[in-house]
């Protein structure tokens, strides 16, 4: 096992059992502010990715949510998000997976996303497609807002921040078919790549949050941009993830003033 894809397999899988296992325990949750949980599962599942990396790519930079960093210069930077969706995991709302993603020379390379209640496996890689436990992804063919499945989230601080999204999710409510709020912008991503959402926004969120799920999108076909419609990376405070069709219609809405917020 010494392929990137082996290994970051290998890794969320593990990390999957973890997450299983933890639920059928006692959770200890503790809290990095008002709304934003963390678990004892959090941690346990960082350290087995970490682990797992470093054992078989000690040269390369690692990023990690709870804390874990490696520093080391490589061109190669693995960024983590050992539980995306750990509202959701702490109330045993099934809804929730693991997100690693690998950023090489600046550009995202790799991304693997993986629900373990349902096991499935998504992988992103450059240039080479999306899969969905092995099955080619394709985005949705839906072209009319109207008839659009859109999903979105919220930052934890929304009652501190001037640009919550509570504006946005109302103007797009009245707009969409429909839109949903699951508590993993991770599975979201992926969703979208799937073809079982047709768009996905959301503000403030950080890179461990769509290192994976936005390759996972482009490699399906899809389109990623900023609100505006420009250029999307993973540092920037707002993502726009759509099946491409229905993209120009969403950032017309988004960007407007009055939507602000
Ligand atoms: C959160 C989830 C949620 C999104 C939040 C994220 P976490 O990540 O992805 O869907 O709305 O903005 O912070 O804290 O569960 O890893
Ligand atoms: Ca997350
Ligand atoms: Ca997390």
């Amino acid at each position: 096992m010494t392929g990137l894809v082996d290994v970051a397999r290998h890794a969320a899988h593990a990390a999957g059992e973890i997450l299983l296992e933890g639920l059928q325990k006692p959770i200890e949750i503790s809290y990095k502010g008002v709304r934003n949980l963390v678990t004892n599962i959090d941690r346990m599942a960082e350290a087995q990715i970490v682990e797992t990396i470093r054992h078989h790519f000690p040269t390369h930079e690692i990023e990690a949510e709870e804390g874990s960093q490696h520093r080391t210069g490589s061109p190669y930077r693995w960024i983590i998000d050992p539980l995306d969706g750990t509202t959701n995991y702490s109330h045993r709302f099934p809804f929730f997976c693991i997100s690693i993603g690998l950023i090489f020379e600046g550009k995202p390379h790799l991304g693997v996303v993986y629900d373990p209640m349902r096991q499935e496996f998504f992988l992103a890689e450059a240039g080479r497609g999306a899969t969905l436990n092995g099955k080619a992804l394709r985005v949705s063919t839906v072209a009319h807002l109207s008839e659009s499945l859109l999903s979105t989230g919220f930052a934890y601080d929304l009652e501190t921040r001037p640009e919550n999204n509570l504006n946005r999710f109302v103007r797009m409510s009245l707009v969409a078919q429909a839109i949903r709020r699951t508590g993993s912008a991770a599975l979201d991503l992926c969703y979208v790549a799937a073809g079982r959402f047709d768009g996905f926004w959301e503000q403030h969120l950080h890179p461990w949050d769509t290192a994976a799920g936005v390759l996972m999108v482009a490699q399906a076909g899809g389109c990623v941009t900023r609100f505006s419609g420009g250029d999307y990376s993973i540092n920037d405070p707002d993502v726009l993830a759509t099946n491409g069709h229905i993209h120009a219609q969403i950032v017309q809405h988004l960007s407007r003033e009055d939507s602000h917020a």
